[in-house]
């Protein structure tokens, strides 16, 4: 494919898999639009993609916003006419017991994570339409298929993100616009030391690059779906497990990353004080 001239809009693009992605799209000819929150890693990425597409631009802002996800695409449109990909990225982990996680943290994930997805889809579909098509990439994760330990509120929006992603596959039938759906496992990015709890997985992490690499596959053999790393027995195993043997799973994570009765014991405590979840506050 011929990337030369097209428009690569990414979230999270300030580390980890959007970072790299944006400088494979950047190599490959596309001009790029970096979105996230921390300017500085903004700028130091856009430096490093102009000398291959020297109109890349990057965008500063909260993506839990409505108003910046929208516009990112509108500014997006207004200046260079089109956008041909979509990749949609960027995400929050919040890594906790459910006893610690407040109402407000869940809504935080589910804007960033999913409804920020949901936000600039329907922002740059019209702009697809009237370039005659383009590609739409959401990076959910495995955790959609098996809900890990302490991750609730990640794996929910994850799930969410994959049945719109489906939903829209579905809708957007004929029109030229391809949606593509990408379920990392674990990879090797700062994302797991931004965790608000010790992460119990302690096994292999691959390289960002591996996740770029399904992108461009998407992208070009206009795949729907891939689970990235692709046959790897860990996730086909706990994808065997949840969906014939679930409370064997169950036993299995509850033997990877217990319970501590002393959490629920504290949490009860809290609940008899009156307290929500999340409130911690004088403990
Ligand atoms: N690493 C893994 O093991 C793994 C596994 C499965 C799925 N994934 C998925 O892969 C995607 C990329 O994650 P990563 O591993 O590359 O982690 P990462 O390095 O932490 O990247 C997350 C990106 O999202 C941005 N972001 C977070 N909150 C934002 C907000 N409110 N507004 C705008 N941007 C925001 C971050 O930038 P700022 O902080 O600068 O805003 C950062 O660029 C995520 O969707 C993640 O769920 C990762």
């Amino acid at each position: 494919m011929d990337y030369r001239g097209k428009i690569a809009l990414i979230t999270g693009a300030s580390s980890g898999i959007g970072r790299v992605t944006a400088v494979a799209m950047a190599r490959r000819g596309a001009t790029v639009v970096a979105v996230a929150r921390r300017e500085g890693l903004l700028q130091e990425l856009i430096d490093q993609c102009r000398p291959y597409a020297p109109k890349s631009v990057y965008y500063c802002g909260d993506l839990g916003e409505r108003e910046f996800a929208e516009g990112i695409v509108d500014t997006t449109v207004q200046r260079f006419g089109r956008v041909d990909f979509l990749i949609n990225n960027a995400a929050i982990s919040k890594h906790k017991q459910i006893y610690h996680m407040s109402a407000d943290e869940a809504d935080q994930v589910m804007r960033v994570n999913f409804q920020s997805t949901v936000w600039t889809t329907l922002a740059a579909i019209p702009a697809m339409l009237n370039n005659d098509g383009g590609t739409i990439v959401n990076i959910s994760s495995f955790a959609s298929k098996v809900s890990p330990p302490r991750e609730v509120m990640y794996a929910a929006s994850k799930a969410a993100m994959n049945a719109f992603s489906e939903g829209l596959w579905n809708d957007l039938a004929g029109s030229n616009i391809h949606v593509a759906l990408i379920n990392p496992g674990p990879i090797d990015t700062e994302i797991w030391l931004k965790e608000d709890e010790p992460p119990a997985y302690n096994g292999k992490k691959y390289p960002p690059e591996i996740v770029t690499n399904a992108i461009f596959e998407a992208i070009e053999k206009r795949r729907f779906e891939m689970t990235i790393p692709k046959r790897n027995p860990m996730l086909i195993t706990a994808r065997v497990l949840r969906l014939f043997f679930p409370s064997l799973l169950r036993f299995g994570m509850r033997k990877s990353d217990p319970i501590p009765t002393d959490v629920i014991d504290r949490a009860r405590q809290r609940a008899k004080r009156g307290k929500r979840l999340g409130d911690l506050n004088d403990e």
